[in-house]
């Protein structure tokens, strides 16, 4: 698959474990976002093929270009994992080498690895190998370091270049970090100026000036958003507009509405219109499209006490003034 479809001047969402869901990716998709990515997969389930595990992996076609992300500690059982996941066709396997909770830490995986970067390194040349003889591509998304005293995203991005990595996507805080203070984009500067791999540039990135300066400000090929687009998914378009030069209309509450409207269509679809279910998962994202709206506080309230989904939709009509 053409590297250059994924790293020139693309936009990335962000893989967001809860949150980027089949339904949001598909609106993320109409919202003008280049690249898509999985939540995280575990290389043990798909090992034990479980469905559930499976099931995170699945995507539909109008989501290429689309990256599934895996995690885990042992390079062999990596390896199986990411073979078990060609059938599916995917644009690319990410490595998950920066998740900071304790559940995939104590197996030793997500940002654990970059205390350990010879089984890092190890993973990718594994899984290289199982990827052999199809043009899926390889990549690794990690963080600056465990903490402030290990700092070693240079030598560990360089490490994983020379094990196989197509391209890398960095995430400048350390794992102590977790996802407060400032994200070190000096960081993504300096590891384009040291690698030859497309560099990913990851972390705070929520207004069209944040998207346009990462490019600035970095030299990254190409940028990846996450939170910054949860309860407003529009932002990819805005930010594309802008790369392009081309002018962007104001998005006014009709159009942002219509998009809300769309994103619970497809979750009810994704949930083969269980409305219970279905609002369950949406709740998470009514409030970040509820947000700092005034009375949003009110709304989100009576929403989570209904699951109705026709009260759910004029209680935010009726919140952005429709
Ligand atoms: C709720 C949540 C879930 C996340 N899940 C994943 C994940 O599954 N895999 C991963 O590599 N990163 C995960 N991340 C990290 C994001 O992909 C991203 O690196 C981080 O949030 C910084 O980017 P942002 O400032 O654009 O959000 C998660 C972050 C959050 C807040």
């Amino acid at each position: 698959m053409p590297l250059q479809d994924v790293t020139d001047r693309k936009i990335w969402l962000a893989p967001l474990a809860g949150y980027t869901d089949n339904a949001f990716r598909r609106i993320c998709k109409e919202c003008g976002v280049d690249v898509l990515v999985s939540e995280m997969v575990s290389a043990d389930g798909l090992m034990h093929e479980q469905s559930n595990t499976i099931d995170y992996a699945k995507f539909s076609d109008e989501q290429q270009p689309f990256f599934i992300q895996i995690f885990g500690n042992n390079p062999l059982i990596m390896a199986q994992g990411a073979e078990s996941l060609i059938k599916l066709n995917p644009y690319g396997i990410d490595i998950n080498m920066g998740c900071p909770v304790k559940k995939v830490i104590k197996r030793g995986a997500g940002s654990a690895l970059m205390q350990t970067p010879s089984i890092a390194f190890d993973i990718v040349r594994e899984v290289k190998k199982a990827l052999h003889g199809t043009d899926i591509i390889l990549s690794a998304k990690f963080r600056s370091g465990w903490d402030l005293q290990s700092i070693n995203y240079l030598d560990f991005g360089k490490g994983l270049e020379d094990a196989g990595a197509e391209l890398i996507c960095l995430h400048p805080r350390t794992r102590s970090q977790m996802f407060s203070g400032e994200a070190k984009w000096e960081h993504i500067k300096s590891l384009k100026e040291s690698v030859t791999v497309p560099v990913i540039g990851n972390g705070d990135i929520n207004s069209i000036i944040t998207g346009m300066e990462m490019f600035e400000k970095t030299g990254c090929d190409s940028i990846m958003i996450g939170r910054g687009s949860l309860g407003k998914p529009w932002l990819f378009e805005e930010i594309r507009s802008a790369i392009d030069g081309t002018f962007s209309v104001p998005l006014d509450n009709n159009w942002k509405y219509k998009v809300i409207e769309k994103h619970l269509k497809y979750v009810l679809e994704e949930n083969d219109n269980n409305h219970e279910q279905a609002v369950k998962e949406f709740r998470a994202h009514v409030s970040t499209y509820t947000k700092g709206i005034p009375g949003g506080s009110k709304t989100r309230d009576l929403i989570n006490r209904t699951t109705d989904v026709d009260v759910i939709m004029f209680e935010i009509r009726k919140l952005f003034r429709l």
